[in-house]
C-alpha cells in the first residue's frame, strides 16, 4: 500500500538519542535508541551537560541508522518531527538544531512536537484505530496524568501528581533498595520474585483525581530503616510490595476517571507504562469498563517513534510548521 506521508522523526529531551520512520499509517518502519542510562547511573540521576554532550556526539549516527530502510535516500521522507518541548534546554537544542539544519539542507518541511503528546500519541502504533475521545493515564519519570483527551485540539488534565511523579518514586525506592538508576525496570524485575503481602503499604488517593507519591516513598524509607540489614529475600518483598502500591494507586484514579468521563477507551503512555504489573492490573480492572491500549514497552519509555506518531497526527490536524522552530523547555503537557 503506497503511503502519503513518511516522517523522520527526532527525540533528545532528556538522556535517550532516537531516531525513527514512521508513515502516516503509523507504521514504524525504523526505531533507533541509544541510550545513556549508562553514562548517568554513575551520578544516581541524568546530568543535562553530559546528556547534551551526548547527543551531540552520537546523533548523526542514531539518524544514519534510522535511515538504513531508505538507503539513506532522503527524497523518500517528506517531513521531519522533532521534539520541542518539555525537557532539558541543552538536550532539545542538540535535537532541533541538527533537525533544523536537515531541513535547510533537503528543503524539507518540519513539525515540532511535545514530547507528552508524544507519549500518549504511541498508542496510534499500538492501535492506529484508536480515536479520541480517551482517557490517558501518562507515568514518567518527571508526569503522573491523568488527562480526558477529548480530541486533538482539546486535551483537560483531569489531574496529576502534588509531589512526587510515580517515575520518581520507582527510582528512588531503588536506591533505598541499592539498585541502579534507572530504578523502574529494576524494582519491576526484582519485584516479580517477591510476596507484595509480607509488607503492607498505603495507597495515598488525592481528591480530584490527584497523586501523591512522596508520602509512599517515606513509608518505604522508614520501612527500610526499620527493617536493617536487607537479605535478597527481604529486599524482593519490599519492592513486591512497593509496586503493588503504587500500580493500586495508579489504578484506583484511573478508574475513577474513566466512571467520571463516561468514557470507554484508555490509554497508558510513559515509561512507568512498561511495568508488567500495571498492564495487567489496568487490563483486568477495566475489563468491561473499557478498552485499554498500551503501547508495547520499548514504545513506552522515550523513543522517537511516538514523536514521529504524534509529528503525523499534528501534520494532518495543523499543518508543518513554517517558522524556525521554538524549543520550549517549560512547554505545558499536551499543549
Ligand atoms: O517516559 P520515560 O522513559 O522518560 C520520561 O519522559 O520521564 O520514563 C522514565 C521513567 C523512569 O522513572 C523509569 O524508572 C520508569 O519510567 N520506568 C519504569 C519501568 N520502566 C521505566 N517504572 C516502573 N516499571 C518499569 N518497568
Ligand atoms: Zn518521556
Amino acid at each position: 500500500m503506497a503511503q502519503d506521508l513518511r516522517l523522520l522523526a527526532i527525540e533528545t529531551s532528556c538522556d535517550e538519542t532516537a531516531a525513527a520512520l514512521v508513515t502516516d499509517s503509523f507504521v514504524v518502519e525504523s526505531s533507533v535508541v541509544a541510550s545513556q542510562a549508562a553514562a548517568h547511573a554513575a551520578y544516581g540521576g541524568v546530568v543535562p551537560e553530559l546528556a547534551a554532550r551526548m547527543h551531540l556526539e552520537r546523533i548523526a549516527g542514531v539518524v544514519r541508522a534510522a535511515m538504513a530502510p531508505l538507503a539513506q535516500d532522503w527524497s523518500r521522507l517528506d517531513g521531519i518531527a522533532v521534539t520541542r518541548g518539555p525537557g532539558l534546554v541543552g538536550c532539545l537544542a542538540v535535537g532541533a538544531s541538527y533537525a533544523q539544519a536537515l531541513a535547510a539542507g533537503s528543503g524539507m518541511p518540519l513539525v515540532g512536537v511535545n514530547h507528552m503528546t508524544g507519549h500518549v500519541l504511541a498508542a496510534e502504533i499500538e492501535n492506529p484505530a484508536l480515536e479520541p475521545p480517551f482517557v490517558g493515564l501518562v507515568v514518567s519519570g518527571g508526569h503522573t496524568d491523568l488527562i480526558h483527551y477529548r480530541s486533538h485540539a482539546d486535551v483537560e488534565l483531569l489531574g496529576a501528581t502534588r509531589d512526587d511523579a510515580v517515575g520518581e518514586a520507582f527510582d528512588k525506592v531503588a536506591r533505598m533498595l541499592g539498585l541502579p538508576y534507572p530504578g523502574g525496570p529494576e524494582i519491576d524485575r526484582l519485584a516479580e520474585g517477591g510476596d507484595p503481602h509480607r509488607f503492607r503499604l498505603p495507597r495515598p488517593v488525592m481528591p480530584n483525581f490527584g497523586f501523591s507519591f512522596s508520602g509512599l516513598k517515606t513509608a518505604v524509607l522508614y520501612l527500610v530503616r526499620d527493617l536493617g540489614e536487607l537479605d535478597e529475600r527481604t529486599r524482593a518483598d519490599v519492592a513486591a510490595a512497593f509496586r503493588l502500591a503504587a500500580v493500586e494507586t495508579l489504578c484506583l484514579q484511573l478508574e475513577a476517571a474513566v466512571e467520571h468521563t463516561g468514557c470507554h477507551r484508555v490509554v497508558l503512555a510513559g515509561g512507568v507504562a512498561s511495568n508488567r504489573l500495571l498492564r495487567e492490573t489496568a487490563r483486568t480492572r477495566l475489563d468491561g469498563m473499557a478498552d485499554v491500549t498500551i503501547p508495547e514497552p520499548r514504545f513506552c519509555t522515550d523513543n522517537a517513534a511516538m514523536i514521529g506518531a504524534a509529528g503525523v497526527v499534528r501534520q494532518l490536524t495543523h499543518g508543518f510548521d513554517h517558522e524556525p522552530l521554538e524549543i520550549d523547555p517549560g512547554l505545558r503537557a499536551y499543549a
